[in-house]
């Protein structure tokens, strides 16, 4: 039976998750539900982003949905990123970035990319220090990390038939660390070439990669890199599925996934019912896919949301265009399922 830890966290996480679940009961009815607390009403609560027995659900049910937390925009003593916390204690070293056209709202129909963004080190190693205006922060590249989110982006491949992956770097700057991602990566594709699984690979300057996400977001297939350069261009990404309030996430380790709106917890908007749930939604589908493997149930779960879509017609991406409500939304898409 599938257990799930469920996070709502701060802000619309409070709305949107609770949609998700909804979502979740209705297609998996054996679904086994516990709710943990992270982020910063809990560390006003108890001191800690993370309670230490939330770690324990989320390792213990394999499985978590995660909201949105606030963070503080000055530093607080002890507060430490929810977030950012359970992706370290927790490994979750990769963090699947899914983007694909979807009707009605997306500017255009074409869009089917996986961005797989390391999610363990780079420039979130978190070696920053400061002395005599000096500040400096260490980018970390392992040959393990950079060796496991290559095995990762292959699995994800192979799982979805996937032809061509784009790793995207820097080597020309940071020819030691970005070089070593890149060849990393190519080792490991090569390892598979040699079992017979071929794909066609390439590999872009970061830079060129943005530019690319701009001009011909339609040209990319699956796309691996480095964890700074991955958050900036799955944002952009995003653009194309219709936004933030679409993009659903992964983040994976072994044997153990945390799904996670890409979106933040949004308080200028929250408590008044109206955020939308589809990427909270279509983030519960990743869990449904890459962690239970139920990819029929994934699949209606992905067809219901295009249909409520089109039936929708608009959901306020046309500012002249009333968005309905987070419960309306909800309503239609079970409706669908
Ligand atoms: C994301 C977010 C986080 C990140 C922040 C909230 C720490 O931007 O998930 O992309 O930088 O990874
Ligand atoms: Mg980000």
């Amino acid at each position: 039976m599938p257990k799930l830890c469920i996070i709502p966290g701060d802000g619309i996480g409070l709305e949107v998750i609770p949609a998700a679940v909804q979502v979740l009961e209705k297609i998996i009815p054996d679904l086994e539900v516990v709710y943990a607390e992270a982020g910063w009403n809990c560390f006003q609560k108890y001191g800690v982003s993370v309670l230490p027995q939330t770690m324990d659900t989320i390792r213990d049910c394999g499985a978590a949905l995660f909201g949105a937390v606030s963070s503080p925009s000055h530093q607080v003593q002890g507060y430490r990123s929810a977030i950012l916390t359970l992706r370290q204690e927790l490994d979750l070293f990769a963090n699947l970035r899914p983007v694909r056209s979807l009707p009605v709202v997306s500017p255009r129909a074409d869009i089917d990319m996986i961005l797989v963004r390391e999610n363990s080190e780079g420039l979130y190693s978190g070696l920053e220090t400061i002395q005599d205006g000096r500040a400096t922060a260490t980018r970390v590249i392992t040959r393990q990390a950079s060796f496991r989110i290559a095995k990762q982006s292959m699995r994800i491949m192979q799982q979805l038939n996937r032809k061509k992956l784009s790793i995207i770097h820097k080597a020309n700057v940071l020819p030691l660390t970005d070089g070593l991602f890149r060849d990393t990566v190519r080792e490991v594709v090569s390892s598979y070439e040699q079992q017979g699984y071929c794909i066609d690979v390439e590999e872009i300057l970061v830079d060129v990669a943005a530019f690319r996400m701009l001009s011909d977001p339609q040209k990319y297939d699956v796309l691996v890199t480095t964890n700074l350069f991955g958050d900036i261009l799955s944002d952009a990404a995003a653009y194309w599925c219709g936004g933030l309030g679409m993009a659903p996430s992964l983040n994976l380790g072994e044997g153990i996934g945390l799904a996670e709106p890409v979106h933040g917890s949004a308080p200028d908007i929250a408590g008044k019912g109206i955020a939308n749930p589809i990427a909270a939604i279509l983030s519960a589908a990743l869990l449904v896919r890459f962690i239970w493997q139920q990819q029929e149930a994934a699949n209606q779960i992905e067809a219901a949301v295009h249909q409520s879509l089109i039936e929708f017609g608009d959901l306020g991406i046309n500012p002249s265009v009333h968005m309905p409500g987070t419960q309306v939304i909800l309503n239609r898409i079970l409706a669908n399922l």
